[in-house]
């Protein structure tokens, strides 16, 4: 296959029923996506073995699923409030904004943004006439700090009190629920909270896809720990992250690890697997030791106590936090991106298909009579038994190689022919979907065949 893009993964998406642009019929709302019915089915497959992987296997991990809205006062303590801003900078010729930081890394590798102040961003970009993007000129304003939360209103008089803002990450709800979980769970350091949900952030420059947008989900899971054990758990979530990833099928040529070397206030270590988008190696999870600093920070801003009494030593202390932390929508995507060929076929023609683990397929069979007049009725039952097991499809129009290239582009990993075999001696063929090979199987044998390779 040539190499992939986006516009392809886009088109494919929208055209089978992955994900479709928001609000479309009002000409959409820029970065806003909505999942279709195989997308919505794909995306909770990746929910589903990320709840297996972070939270069943695990002795000692819970899952919560914290309110979207908090208290303003979380996000001064989380430093959000204060901290979670991009410096933006209008070119005054042409009217268009941008990232002043982003200005100077396309200008030059030489200097660091992220370690100058406003001001010092501010004289290296007059000082060195970097041009605006669009029109080539350089005559901007000052820079202005522009907060990435959704901010929101409760209750019915607009002023400053009723202000509530919509959750730019699921962690907090973990940092606050600390001590509810381990009181009602009983449970002892070190364990972890986990949680699916969505986040918002009103980004600058959203795009790509699916990749960076103003809403969408994260898994989250922090594990509270013993400082000094800190450093083992950190480098343990980041192989757990990889191993997982490779689970899901991304193979390792794909990912790779990103340590930071300039740390967030709150980091003592931070690395982000990246994935080989069609645009480049990008960040698709992060893993974070936190040190004590979120839980520290809650204690100070609630004044209520979050430290930990060990059972068997009697000691007290704030615990540190490994955070591991993914967007559901950019795994989907990087699932989607993977899975995706055209393959060249011995006859020359092109065959797309979508090489998706059977464990995340949105449909794991299809069930095609061969002729609709002598086998729908047969066809339709076999879909009524199967589909009590796992999700089926059914599809009777059209010639078999088309229905076979239609499922193959939507990633179903069989493909069950009805024909007078099935109606006379109770047999079905059974395509696979990556080799194009049949094997003929009894009915009664088919559940079990398909649900044998449909775990995680
Ligand atoms: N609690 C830590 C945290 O939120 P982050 O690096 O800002 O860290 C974690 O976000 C993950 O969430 C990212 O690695 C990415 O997969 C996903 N993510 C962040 N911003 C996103 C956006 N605007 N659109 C889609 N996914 C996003």
């Amino acid at each position: 296959m040539e190499k992939l893009t986006m516009e392809k993964i886009v088109n494919i998406s929208k055209q089978y029923g992955f994900i479709f642009q928001g609000s479309e019929i009002y000409d959409g709302l820029a970065n806003t996506w909505d999942y279709g019915p195989l997308g919505s089915r794909l995306k909770n497959a990746v929910k589903d073995a990320w709840r297996k992987r972070f939270i069943q296997e695990n002795d000692n991990s819970f899952e919560i699923d914290a309110a979207i809205l908090m208290n303003p006062r979380v996000w001064e303590a989380s430093g959000h409030i204060s901290n979670f801003s991009d410096p933006l900078i209008d070119c005054k010729e042409c009217k268009t904004r941008h990232r002043a930081d982003h200005l100077i890394e396309g200008f030059t590798s030489d200097v660091v943004p992220d370690k100058m102040t406003d001001e010092e961003m501010v004289k290296y970009i007059k000082d060195n006439n970097i041009p605006c993007p669009k029109c080539g000129k350089s005559n901007y304003t000052d820079i202005r700090e522009f907060n990435l939360m959704f901010e929101t209103n409760r209750g019915v008089i607009k002023d400053d009190k009723s202000v509530v803002y919509l959750r730019p990450e699921t962690a907090q709800g973990e940092f606050v629920n600390f001590l509810n979980v381990q009181r009602t769970m009983r449970a002892k350091i070190p364990f972890g909270i986990g949680q699916i949900g969505k986040a918002f952030r009103n980004e600058i420059t959203p795009g790509n896809f699916t990749f960076r947008t103003i809403e969408f989900e994260q898994m989250e899971h922090q594990l509270f720990c013993k400082e000094g054990t800190d450093s083992n758990f950190y480098a343990e979530y980041k192989e757990k992250a990889k191993n997982f990833l490779k689970d899901l099928g991304i193979k390792e040529e794909n990912i790779r690890f990103h340590d930071h070397d300039k740390l967030s206030h709150y980091a003592k270590e931070a690395c982000d697997i990246e994935y080989n988008f069609p645009f480049g190696f990008s960040e698709l999870w992060g893993t974070h030791n936190r040190t004590n600093y979120d839980l520290s920070k809650h204690m100070e801003y609630s004044g209520k106590s979050l430290e930990y009494l060990d059972p068997e030593t009697n000691e007290k202390y704030i615990p540190y936090v490994v955070e591991s932390s993914v967007g559901c929508d950019r795994l989907v995507l990087a699932t989607l991106c993977e899975a995706y060929d055209e393959e060249t076929l011995e006859d020359g023609t092109t065959r797309e298909v979508m090489h998706l683990l059977p464990y995340l397929a949105p449909y794991k069979v299809a069930i095609l009579p061969l002729i609709k007049k002598n086998h729908a009725d047969k066809a339709k039952e076999v879909y009524k038994e199967l589909s009590k097991n796992f999700m089926c499809t059914y599809d009777e129009s059209g010639n078999i190689g088309k229905r076979y290239r239609r499922e193959d582009v939507i990633g179903t990993p069989w493909c069950i022919t009805i024909d007078d075999e099935t109606i006379n001696n109770n047999t079905v063929t059974i395509r696979d979907r990556d080799t194009m090979k049949q094997i003929t199987l009894n009915l009664d044998e088919v559940k079990d065949y398909v649900l044998d390779k449909i775990n995680f």
